[in-house]
């Protein structure tokens, strides 16, 4: 696992009422990449990552980290040292407190009380949740959840950071905060979002899905900037790209 590379090979995926997917996606992400997935609902963003992190397997293809094959075999060890979280909240938090969840993982790991607590209340502060640590999951609102569902994976002090439409639900501070810490994350990230000024800022390399397939992969600025491209996968360029509807000037033009 030494290079954290996080490879897929021609991978296939076809959910049990027949509906295709994920079809034909290969790409290699290297340690250290902030790599954004973007697309219309309904592209396989999310079947993708499931894939990746090996919560659903592929009709075909493969998935490599850093020179492993996802088996199951393999599974448990490359989960310690990928972290992911979910695009619904309600899927990552299941114990009765917020605390509980963050120190779910630590625990899992053998580490002793006193490093789990640690654990716990850095990513707790993180992400700025610290005063709902004894809250219940289930009573929070969805901006709170997703704040501690983010916790319970920093928490594990992943080497990939796998994350399915982090800002969704997130207030404009919060958004700002979780921004921060992933900007200071120098590890591998890979983001699936419609939150695309944020792709932009956090993202050097962009991937965009549809119909289950990858149409374009490469540099985020080129990519993000390129209408017909853009229009073609759904989506619109990011609004911090857009010209001021006054002088013309973009936002990007003026940093
Ligand atoms: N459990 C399921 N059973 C059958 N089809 C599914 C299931 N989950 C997702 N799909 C279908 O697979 C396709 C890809 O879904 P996926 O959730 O990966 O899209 P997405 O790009 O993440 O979309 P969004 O932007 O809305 O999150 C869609 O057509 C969806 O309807
Ligand atoms: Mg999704």
């Amino acid at each position: 696992m030494s290079h954290h590379i996080t490879e897929a090979r021609d991978l296939f995926y076809v959910y049990p009422d027949g509906r295709q997917a994920v079809s034909g996606i290969s790409f290699r992400i290297h340690h250290g990449e902030s790599v954004g997935i973007i697309g219309a609902n309904g592209a396989g963003k999310s079947t993708l990552l499931m894939l990746l992190t090996g919560i659903l397997r592929p009709a075909k293809g493969e998935v490599v980290i850093g020179e492993v094959r996802l088996t199951k075999d393999t599974l448990n060890m490359i989960r310690q040292r990928l972290g992911m979280v979910f695009q619904n909240p309600d899927d990552q938090l299941f114990m009765t407190t917020v605390h509980d969840d963050v120190a779910f993982g630590p625990r899992n790991l053998m580490l002793d009380e006193a490093q789990v607590e640690e654990r716990v209340i850095s990513a707790l502060e993180k992400v700025g949740i610290s005063h709902l640590k004894d809250r219940a999951p289930y009573h929070l609102s969805a901006g709170e959840k997703r704040a501690a569902a983010i916790a319970s994976v920093l928490s594990m002090s992943p080497d990939i950071l796998i994350l399915d439409e982090p800002t969704s639900s997130l207030d404009p501070k919060s958004r700002r905060r979780l921004m921060k810490i992933l900007s200071g994350f120098e590890h591998t990230k890979i983001i699936t979002s419609h939150d695309l000024d944020m792709v932009l800022e956090l993202c050097q390399r962009v991937i965009v899905m549809k119909d289950g397939r990858a149409i374009a992969d490469g540099p985020a600025k080129d990519i993000l900037t390129n209408k017909t491209l853009m229009e073609e996968a759904g989506l619109e360029i990011p609004l911090s790209l857009h010209g001021c509807p006054v002088c013309g000037r973009s936002k990007s033009d003026a940093d």
